[in-house]
Parts: C-alpha cells; sequence; structure tokens
C-alpha cells in the first residue's frame, strides 16, 4: 500500500504548530480523523501515529529490534545521560539484567514498609483546612521514597530545588527539539542559565548520593550496591566508571518519581470530582485495614484502591507518548514505514478511544473489577489496549514499584485525609516527556471525621 493517510501540507502549515502547540489534541483528532495508521510530517520527518493494540504490539513487541528510542528521549540524555531509558543494544541489555534484581516482586515487597511509612509521615504533617499544591507534595513523597530504597538515601531537604530543576528541564525541552539545539542552549537566555544551573544542581545530589555511599563502606543490598559491586563479565571484568554510575542512579532516581507522582496527583483530583468513587474507597480502606498502615500483604485485599490507580493512570497516563525511530524499513498494518521515520503510539489515544473502553471519559474504577476482585490486565497487550508502562524490552522495569507504591499511597492518604480541588482554578495538561499539570493543582485537606 502507499502512503498512510494523513493532514497534506499547503500553506499555511496549519498542523505543524499543532502538534508542537497540542500534542494531545492533534493526536487524538489524528487518530479519529484518520483511522489506525496516520502520517504526518514535522521538521522534515515523515512521522507516523499508530492507534491500535496490535500495531502498537508490533512495535513494542514483536519487531522491538527494528526501532530504537526516538529523537525526543535522545535528546533527554542532556539530563539523563547513557542510562537505562536511553541506552540501546548489547549495553542496554546488560545494564537492564543488572538493575532487574532490584525491581522483583519479592524484593518490591520489602520496600512496601517505607512507602507507607513515608506516606504515614506526610499525612502528619498536614493540618486540617490548609490548601497543598498536591503535585509538589506527591513529587516529594515519591522522591523521598525512591532515594531511600534505591540508594539508602536522604533527598528531603534538596527536593523543592530538584523538582523546580526539573520543572525548568521540562519546560525547555521542546527546544531542544529544535535542529542545532545544542547550539540554542548556549544562548545565554536566562532559561538556559536557569536550566544549566539545575541541571548542575541535579548532578551534585547524585554524585553526593553516590559519594556518600562509597565513604560509608557498609553492607547493603539495596540497587546502588548493586551497581557498585557489578562487574563486566563478559568485558574486561572492570565495574561502571563514574559516569555510568551517575546515569544510572540519574535515570533510576528521576523515572522512578516524576510519573508516580503525576499519576497520583490526577488520581486526588479524580477523587475529588468523583465523591462516589471516594465513598467506595473509603469503604473498602475501613474495612480493610480497620485504621492500621497499610502493608505489602494488604494489597491483594485492596482491590478497588488498585482499580482507582488503574483508572486514573487510563486517563492520565504519566507515560502520554512512546516513541521509535525505525531503524530499517519495517511493515506495519499493511504499510511501509521507511527507514528513520518517526513511530508513535499514545497510551492517551488509546486509552480514551470507546472502541477499547466504553464511556471512555467516564471515570470508572469498576471497568477493572469482576465481582469485586481484580481485574487488572495481566502481560500487556492482554484483551485491553492499557498500557501505562509500555511493553516488549523497554516495557518499565519499575512497574511493580509503582503498582506497590500507588496503592499503598493513596490507601495511606486516604485513609485520613480527603482533598477538594480549590474552586476556580485552571487546570491545564502539560505534556512534555510526562504529562503533569502545569501549575500542579491546590487541593484542600479535610480530615474524615475521627481519623485526622
Ligand atoms: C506510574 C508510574 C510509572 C509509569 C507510568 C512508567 C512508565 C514507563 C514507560 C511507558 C516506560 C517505557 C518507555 C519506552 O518504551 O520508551 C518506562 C520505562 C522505564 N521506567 Fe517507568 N514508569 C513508572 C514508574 C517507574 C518507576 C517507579 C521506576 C523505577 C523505580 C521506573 C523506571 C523506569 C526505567 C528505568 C525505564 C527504562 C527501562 C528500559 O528501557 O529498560 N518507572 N516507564
Amino acid at each position: 500500500m502507499g502512503r498512510p493517510p494523513g493532514p497534506r501540507y499547503g500553506f499555511p502549515r496549519k498542523y505543524l504548530p499543532t502538534m508542537r502547540r497540542d500534542p494531545l489534541g492533534f493526536l487524538t483528532r489524528l487518530a479519529r480523523q484518520y483511522g489506525d495508521v496516520a502520517c504526518f510530517e514535522q521538521m522534515g520527518l515523515e512521522m507516523y501515529a499508530l492507534n491500535h493494540p496490535d500495531l502498537a504490539k508490533s512495535v513494542l513487541v514483536t519487531q522491538a529490534d527494528k526501532f530504537k528510542k526516538s529523537r525526543a528521549l535522545q535528546r533527554a540524555r542532556i539530563v539523563l545521560g547513557n542510562g537505562l531509558l536511553t541506552s540501546e543494544g548489547e549495553y542496554h541489555l546488560r545494564q537492564r539484567r543488572l538493575a532487574l534484581g532490584a525491581f522483583h516482586k519479592q524484593r518490591v515487597a520489602v520496600y512496601a514498609q517505607v512507602m507507607a511509612d513515608y506516606a504515614a509521615r506526610a499525612r502528619k504533617r498536614w493540618k486540617d483546612g490548609a490548601t497543598l499544591n498536591v503535585s509538589a507534595e506527591m513529587h516529594r513523597l515519591t522522591m523521598a521514597i525512591v532515594a531511600k530504597v534505591l540508594f539508602d538515601a536522604d533527598v528531603e531537604s534538596e527536593s523543592q530545588e530538584i523538582r523546580e530543576g526539573l520543572s525548568v528541564f521540562l519546560r525547555i525541552f521542546p527546544r531542544m527539539m529544535l535542529p542545532r539545539s545544542d547550539w540554542l542552549l548556549k544562548v545565554p537566555l536566562p532559561m538556559h542559565r536557569k536550566f544549566h544551573r539545575s541541571r548542575e544542581r541535579l548532578d551534585a545530589t547524585i554524585y553526593r548520593i553516590i559519594e556518600d555511599r562509597r565513604k560509608r563502606n557498609v553492607e547493603s543490598d539495596d540497587l546502588l550496591s548493586m551497581l557498585l559491586e557489578a562487574r563486566d563479565s563478559e568485558g574486561d571484568g572492570g565495574g561502571m566508571t563514574d559516569e555510568q554510575l551517575r546515569d544510572e542512579v540519574m535515570t533510576l532516581f528521576l523515572a522512578g518519581h516524576e510519573t508516580t507522582a503525576n499519576a497520583l496527583t490526577w488520581t486526588w483530583m479524580l477523587l475529588s470530582e468523583n465523591r462516589d468513587v471516594e465513598v467506595k474507597l473509603h469503604a473498602e480502606l475501613d474495612r480493610a485495614l480497620g485504621g492500621r498502615l497499610p502493608g505489602a500483604n494488604d494489597i491483594a485485599d485492596l482491590a478497588y484502591c488498585e482499580a482507582v490507580f488503574a483508572e486514573a493512570m487510563r486517563l492520565y497516563p504519566p507515560a502520554w507518548l512512546i516513541g521509535r525511530e525505525a531503524l530499517e524499513d519495517v511493515e506495519i498494518g499493511g504499510y511501509t514505514i521507511p527507514k528513520g521515520s518517526v513511530v508513535f503510539v499514545s497510551p492517551f489515544v488509546m486509552h480514551r478511544d470507546a472502541r477499547f473502553f466504553p464511556e471512555p471519559q467516564r471515570f470508572n474504577p469498576e471497568r477493572w473489577l469482576e465481582d469485586g476482585k481484580r481485574a487488572k490486565p495481566g502481560a500487556w497487550p492482554a484483551k485491553t489496549a492499557f498500557f501505562p508502562f509500555g511493553g516488549g524490552p523497554r516495557r518499565c522495569i519499575g512497574e511493580a514499584f509503582a503498582w506497590m507504591e500507588g496503592v499503598l499511597l493513596i490507601a495511606t492518604i486516604a485513609q485520613k485525609w480527603r482533598m477538594q480541588l480549590v474552586p476556580g482554578q485552571r487546570i491545564e495538561l502539560q505534556p512534555i516527556i510526562t504529562l503533569r499539570p502545569r501549575r500542579g493543582i491546590r487541593m484542600t485537606l479535610e480530615a474524615r471525621s475521627g481519623r485526622g
């Protein structure tokens, strides 16, 4: 078949700014208008949007070896370096094998206590009637948890600065997609200076975490120790260089909190907008926990809570777009996608497609339950088009971690608090690498009667 359908450009090139200005709207319109395979052009590159789970599976799983990560993630190397998220080929495989031990289900269960304890500390700090930026709170909490369980480090005093630095990076990121962006970033604009300062700040935190551990020289079985002790048995038997270590720690630190923080932020917004769901959640928490802190063994009894988290990630998938670049000509959906083109699959678009999710705009955790028990999809893509963690060899390594953390944090916080959206605020989606609320979300705390 020839070229897939899609907008054709003449003058004015009206689609071009739209993809840059409103990618969620653009990709959604593209899917509805042109179907499961659509083609458009941006900055001289052919881009393909695939809008069916079978096609997404083809890119992420069955033909994964014919693709590499897209340009956007390659550009993210400026902060992430060559870590698990951005590296490719043999090197990626080896590093992934090394890290895997820290993410097995049994290992993640050990993290549960820290997760619930940290959430309990946060909920204790809060005051009835206070207003907080729930996005900032969730970032602070998930950042502290990932630093503690993977690196046994304390970053609480730095979390505000780190969060602000990350926001600067995300704001500047679209500029990095422009040609000659490395040059552009050298132009001494205030925003660029801020970006370089934030990157240095973040680097300093990561190197401090590594140095502290080396100095302490204590036995530990966390991920940082595994990385420090790793030896390349098939190569020269050497360990990782400081730079390699920095890249892995930075990647896990950022990927390990930014996504979960956003998923939780959207969850609180949705709960506040859907009081009937919140009532059911509270009933489950009271029944299953009776006021004590949740742990790994309670997860099985928190099916509704887990469904709430799944449903929030359906509507607001933190990784809203997954991109790849074709390493060779690839056959997909009856078309030949030429070498060098960029392919997108968007969890955001597919999760809101009525073919796969009836009443797609409705926040309805029940869709994940059967007879009150979980019906969470197993290995993706099971029956549904739900893939917030991607798929195939580059599937999220932290998936079990994220489910555990999401459920435990929602349970611990919702046991004591309700959150109400501050009226009149405009909540705007900011889809850059992750799907964030542009200015955060302000919510007012209300102690659940007798539990505050
Ligand atoms: C709700 C939370 C999370 C979501 C939605 C999420 C989503 C994703 C997605 C979609 C990918 C695949 C990207 C691609 O194929 O290009 C990915 C990869 C990755 N995630 Fe997550 N993630 C979450 C939590 C975490 C956590 C908690 C960690 C670590 C503690 C983590 C670490 C990583 C790493 C290291 C990769 C790269 C894996 C590789 O390529 O081998 N993520 N994540």
